[in-house]
């Protein structure tokens, strides 16, 4: 089958490069020449897992390509997706389609036969009906269905995702569509992932369900974890103990610092928004979006309790600035409130992280960064967990006792036990475990 898949970026090229994998003949397509130039190069602009593995091997084969131009792919495709980026808008919170509208506009002229249309990027509800609107309006003879067919990829493991999905969403009106998706993923149905078929409506709306509901799920697990710190409860044991029940499950309870990343604040937001406009708001997504906003500054406060209170001049180095391990993404990371927060109090901030370096010089300033963890950690007054990297599972705290200034560990995702810590002589603060050693007072990081 032929499939076109207009935006290269992430989803697009995890998608474009599996879809291939299955046998299909796939040209992923974006207007970014340097990217489309590197990838027929081999060089992969993003960082995960697998990925490069399964271009280079599916562009060898033949059935994969790269194009800056829609015109010959789309006309000889069955099937195009669109998947470019829909960011937040500034200043209001919508989701931003311009782009997904564009493509809409340009691959009207150029489609020819019955084409299936998919959105594949994140859109609001009633996104299908306005792209089918547009294409009608750009060419009257264009004979396509618009289908929706929403992504669950989480970023780090995305290949794996793609590959053996829990589910595979598919909103359709026409039904001439329906053949075309199931041939689309007859290679993921034989691995027995269920296609779910619903309205175009729906199947946008399940998307943003997806991401509301499991952003809820961490946020509540947070909450849980404050209250444990004040009463002397264990968030781990909470989260086991409520996982257990099959109608709530264990996934997705593990206290932190916030969630972060290129999908779960942008949805909620986009979810919201979309709500109040249709006079039926969604008040828990709307709390969770708040709760987690000030979750993420409130770290910095708890890290400098752990210190004691005034953290001006003093050093903090922090582990780990992306939204989550296995991923070069810092958008929305809770690293950059932290850094920003701790700043603002006057504190040095020293960090390292395996991949998230140089997309870090985007979001925070005046931060040194270093070689290694222990080169951060290098005359600090405190060292913070902040992604739960596995190079940062098995540190070498008699090192790190060395060469810190104080030997205190904030651990902002629960790597580490705090028995296998204070035996080197350090003070753990973890996330909402008993017996917290935080110095009281107000801290000295603003609300
Ligand atoms: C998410 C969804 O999982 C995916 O289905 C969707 O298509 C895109 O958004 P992703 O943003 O890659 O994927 O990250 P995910 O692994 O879901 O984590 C999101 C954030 O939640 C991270 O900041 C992570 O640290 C945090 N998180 C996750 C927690 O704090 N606790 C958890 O238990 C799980």
């Amino acid at each position: 089958m032929r499939i076109a898949v207009v935006g290269s970026g992430y989803v697009g090229l995890v998608s474009g490069a599996c879809l291939a994998d299955f046998g299909h003949e796939v040209v992923c397509i974006d207007s970014d020449v340097r990217k489309i130039e590197a990838l027929k190069e081999g060089v992969i602009p993003i960082y995960e897992p697998g990925l490069e593995e399964i271009v280079l091997k599916n562009v060898k084969a033949g059935r994969l390509q790269f194009s800056t131009s829609l015109e010959e792919p789309v006309s000889e495709a069955e099937a195009v997706f669109i998947a470019v980026g829909t960011p937040s808008r500034r200043g209001d919170g919508h989701a931003d389609l311009s782009y997904v509208y564009d493509v809409s506009r340009q691959l009207a002229r150029v489609v020819r036969g019955f084409t299936v249309v998919i959105t594949k990027s994140t859109v609001p509800v009633g996104t299908g009906d306005e792209v089918e609107r547009i294409i009608r309006e750009a060419n009257p003879n264009a004979d396509v269905a618009v289908v929706s067919n929403p992504e669950f990829l989480r970023e780090g493991a995305a290949i794996e995702d793609f590959k053996r999905p829990d589910r595979i969403v598919i909103g359709v009106e026409d039904e001439r569509a329906r053949p075309v998706m199931t041939e689309v993923y007859r290679p993921l149905y034989l691995n027995k992932a269920p296609l779910v078929f619903t309205t175009r409506r729906t199947s946008e709306l399940i998307k943003y369900a997806a991401n509301a509901f499991l952003a809820m799920k961490i946020t509540f697990i947070n909450e849980m974890a404050d209250l444990c710190e004040a009463v002397g409860g264990n968030v781990q044991d909470v989260a086991h103990g409520i996982g257990l029940d099959g109608r709530i499950g264990g996934k997705f309870l593990h206290a932190g610092p916030g969630y972060g990343g290129s999908c779960f604040p942008k949805d909620t937001l986009a979810l919201v928004k979309t709500a109040q406009d249709y006079a039926s708001p969604l008040r828990l997504v709307e709390t969770t979006v708040a709760v987690n906003d000030q979750r993420k500054r409130a770290m910095a406060r708890k890290v400098a309790r752990a210190i004691g209170a005034d953290v001006r001049g003093k050093t903090v180095a922090l582990l780990g600035l992306t939204f989550k391990p296995n991923t070069d993404d810092m958008r929305d990371a809770p690293s950059i409130a932290i850094v920003q927060g701790l700043q603002d109090a006057g504190a040095s901030i020293r960090a390292f992280d395996p991949e998230g370096m140089t997309a870090a010089r985007d979001y925070m300033s005046d931060v040194t960064f270093a070689a290694d963890p222990y080169a951060a950690a290098e005359g600090a007054d405190a060292l913070v967990i902040v992604t739960e990297w596995d190079a940062f599972r098995a540190l070498d705290f008699r090192r790190l006792r060395g060469t810190m200034k104080s030997p205190l560990l904030v651990d902002l995702r629960n790597v580490y036990r705090r028995d296998l810590i204070e035996v080197h002589g350090f003070r753990y603060v973890s996330i909402g475990r008993p017996a917290e050693d935080i110095a009281t007072g107000l801290g000295a990081v603003a609300e």
